[in-house]
């Protein structure tokens, strides 16, 4: 059955999936989108992309070798696909060196509740591998792709900053930085993207992002400097100078699965560079509140919750917003019970209720129809309630200084 649905199965270009019965799914650095009302489908995507799947015996290896339970964003399958997971892990159990990097494109100064995700997971990997870590911020990105001048990219870099430290990042241990500044304090870091670009040719930009003759050339040499980061020799005042042994030193990237094209590039140029290659792990996107066909996105205001949100605007938001898996009627709804794989707030859960245990009994209550849609959206509204006022009031106590002192090129601590 699985072989026939692969053969039905048309490849389009970079991340579009498209088979007969014309469900499409779309996932590039720039668009995600399905037709399904369950959303992508993760598991074709992981294979076309060529990725490995997080099973259950791997998640069993963390819990082993960590000693505890794993995040439930690993457990319940949202970080669900890798690149070389495993191999960290092995570097982890062996004493040997890594670091973690992710980053961010500031485009917006509001950030919302899918951006949080990867932050979340990675702030939960710092503190269990102890390891540096370093995060880009790419306001050279967003103004070479969306309508803002170098001026506003740069402030909505500082501004989301803030959002990022508010996560809980530890200061001697991470290193966030703007493109645009580092550039220009940082020869090492230029060397990289120059190497990295001398390696590239414009026919591999085209097939695996897409882009084209008429795109500018400041978007095509671009990947080369997301790339860079990946190497330890763009850190020389956290790493030391480039030798043999930094360079075994691997980094893991935590974010979602579109930007995997970036980090496949770059898998491609580590061993000419004389690297081992990055490894990933990926999170699926956090459907917007009208439906898992699309992610949660900055500019759709009535379908993202956002971090700078009142609670009266999240719970008007979800209550008028939030698609349904429940049944028209309360007698239909207790008769035939809603349907979890749809229903946002259900979905929602998943991402934020920490207590498995409430979680499953709400799968269930609301799967027979015990409990409503106004039911499970109440449980919804007072949980992403508590997270973004949490959050509100950590940001609010983030100081310029302090933004500063995270994005000075300095020493970290770490242990080996
Ligand atoms: N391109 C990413 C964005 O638009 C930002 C980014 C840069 C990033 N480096 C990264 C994301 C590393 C994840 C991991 O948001």
């Amino acid at each position: 059955m699985c072989e026939m649905y692969d053969e039905i199965l048309t490849e389009g270009l970079n991340g579009v999936i498209i088979n007969k019965t014309e469900d499409v799914d779309i996932v590039n650095p720039w668009n995600v989108s399905s037709t399904r009302a369950t959303g992508v489908d993760y598991e074709k995507l992981t294979k076309k992309f060529g990725c490995t799947k997080i099973t259950s015996e791997l998640i069993k290896k963390v819990k082993s070798i960590i000693n505890k339970d794993p995040h439930h964003l690993l457990t319940r399958g949202i970080f669900f696909a890798h690149r070389d997971f495993d191999i960290i892990l092995d570097m982890y159990v062996q004493k040997k060196p890594f670091f973690l990097y992710t980053g961010r494109g500031p485009s917006s100064e509001a950030m919302h509740l899918g951006h949080l995700i990867p932050f979340i997971f990675t702030k939960w990997l710092q503190d269990i591998f102890d390891v540096p870590m370093v995060i880009q911020m790419t306001d050279d990105e967003k103004f070479f792709w969306k309508d803002l001048t170098l001026e506003q990219t740069h402030t909505l870099a500082i501004e989301n900053a803030k959002d990022i430290i508010a996560c809980g990042f530890e200061l001697d241990k991470t290193f966030i930085f703007s493109d645009l500044d580092y550039i220009s304090q940082s020869r090492a870091f230029y060397s990289h993207i120059l190497r990295i670009q001398k390696l590239v040719n414009f026919n591999q930009i085209k097939s695996i992002f897409g882009l084209g003759e008429s795109d500018s050339i400041g978007k095509i040499q671009f990947p080369a400097v997301e790339a860079a980061p990946c190497f330890t020799g763009s850190f020389p005042h956290i790493f030391g100078v480039e030798n043999a042994k930094t360079k075994e030193m691997r980094c893991l990237i935590p974010c979602a699965i579109d930007q995997d094209p970036y980090f496949r590039m770059t898998r491609d140029v580590a061993p000419k560079l004389g690297y081992a290659k990055p490894a990933m792990i990926y999170s699926s996107f956090i459907p917007s509140l009208q439906g898992a066909q699309t992610k949660m996105s900055a500019s759709e205001e009535m379908t993202s919750i956002y971090l700078t949100d009142t609670p009266n605007q999240i719970k008007n938001k979800i209550n008028k917003f939030a698609f349904s898996g429940g049944k028209d009627t309360i007698e239909e709804h207790r008769e035939k019970g809603g349907d979890c794989s749809i229903d946002i707030p259900y979905q929602y859960l998943k991402f934020f209720m920490e207590d498995d245990k409430k979680l499953e009994q709400i799968y269930q209550d609301y799967t027979i129809g015990k409990m409503l849609s106004g039911e499970i959206k109440k449980q919804l509204i007072q949980i992403i309630q508590d997270i973004v006022k949490d959050h509100q009031e950590k940001r609010s106590k983030i100081t310029d200084e302090m933004v500063k002192a995270y994005m000075t090129p300095r020493k970290l601590k770490f242990s080996y």
